[in-house]
């Protein structure tokens, strides 16, 4: 009798991971996508691309170079990628073996798990206290000899929590022996950026999206920062064209509109303050955020809540399933209209499931599992 075809073991055990993309029509706030469009350049260089940027494979490297010199880095020290979603993939192929250890801070972003479990490493979770703080004394504690991989999101997703230079450089210290991967998806809307310290510190590595406030998720353009002798390895891995032509003809135009991502920018910073400031006048607790989302606690109103903001053609993310989320929903801010739409229609489907603030259930901050 033939064996039939196994996936690895890792792949099997594997549990599917799928965003709730299906009939995303309304205002999409539950994606942290940039929902105000992209740069009107960008659309200009979209529509005057010629057959030959599909004909031929696409180039990285001018790419590259053109990151490099608006972060004034070098361009060995960029990766680009399909999305962050492939930077974090490629980092987990070059760096976990079957049995290593990949740590992160817990709720955050799904794909470090899923793509560091893949390889057959282990995950430890530290898990982020009752402010949702980032937990970086557990983290300290949850390094062994066996951590190859260590991924934080700064600003974080979902609880829009920032990391401090300090917390994160002593991470890096005390693992050299880890690839420890700042992602910095949400960076244009609060915390530092690790940024100067790139090339310092060889086990450090930056990530970057054009997802978010460039507006160009549907592209898949992410870069990956770090160390020139590290990104080598990387190199090895990554497919010599993984990221497509139409979105690198599209680059330069993307980075070089400061006027549009300020001005939209700026349009989410005051939404966010008017939707913190709505949650803290009506006692519904929340977090504050650094990011182009607020999560608030709703308890046992949040599937109504989710359900009811649908049905006016706004779609937020339920994110009762993330740890320490249980009864949190997650709004993404957009421009000064779709914020003015989602707080003159919040309020009218909170009294509609007639809705009462609840206190959160205490939940203490917990060592790795
Ligand atoms: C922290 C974080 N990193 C990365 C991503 C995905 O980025 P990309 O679209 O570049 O793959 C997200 C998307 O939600 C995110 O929240």
């Amino acid at each position: 009798m033939s064996n039939p075809l196994r996936a690895r073991r890792a792949v099997e055990t594997l549990k599917e991971y799928h965003p709730p993309l299906g009939g995303r029509d309304g205002l999409r706030l539950d994606f942290n996508e940039n929902v105000d469009g992209c740069s009107p350049r960008v659309l200009h260089t979209l529509h005057s691309t010629t057959a030959e940027t599909l004909n031929r494979y696409p180039e990285r490297e001018p790419g590259e170079r053109a990151v490099a010199r608006h972060l004034g880095i070098s361009f060995e020290q960029v990766l680009l990628t399909n999305g962050v979603d492939e930077a974090i993939h490629l980092l987990a192929e070059t760096y976990l073996e079957p049995g290593d250890e990949a740590l992160i801070a817990v709720p955050t972003f799904s794909m470090y798990e899923i793509y560091a479990l893949a390889t057959g490493a282990v995950v430890r979770c530290v898990q982020s206290g009752e402010a949702m703080e980032f937990p970086a004394s557990g983290l300290l504690r949850a390094i062994t000899p066996q951590t190859r991989l260590i991924c934080i999101a700064n600003p974080n997703n979902p609880t829009g929590a920032i990391a401090t230079r300090e917390q994160l450089l002593a991470i890096a210290d005390a693992a050299p022996h880890a690839a420890v991967l700042i992602d910095e998806a949400y960076i244009h809307f609060g915390g530092e950026s690790l940024l100067d310290q790139l090339g310092q510190i060889d086990n450090l590595f930056i990530c970057r999206t054009f997802s978010k406030a460039h507006g160009l998720a549907g592209f898949r353009l992410g870069a990956l920062l770090g160390s020139e002798a590290q990104l080598k390895m990387l190199r090895r891995v990554a497919s010599p064209y993984n990221v497509n032509g139409i979105a690198l003809a599209c680059l330069g135009a993307a980075l070089d509109d400061h006027e549009y991502i300020a001005g939209y920018i700026a349009q989410v910073l005051e939404g966010r303050s008017r939707l913190e400031r709505f949650y803290g006048e009506r006692n519904i607790p929340y977090w504050p955020s650094q990011a182009n989302f607020v999560l608030a606690y709703f308890g046992d109103y949040r599937e109504a809540l989710v359900k009811q903001m649908r049905e006016r053609g706004i779609l937020v993310r339920d994110r009762n399933g993330d740890p320490g989320c249980a009864g949190c929903v997650r709004i993404t801010l957009g421009n000064d209209s779709q914020t003015e739409l989602l707080l003159r229609e919040l309020p009218e489907a909170l009294a509609s499931i007639g809705f009462r603030p609840q206190p959160r259930p205490t939940l203490a901050a917990k060592e790795a599992r």
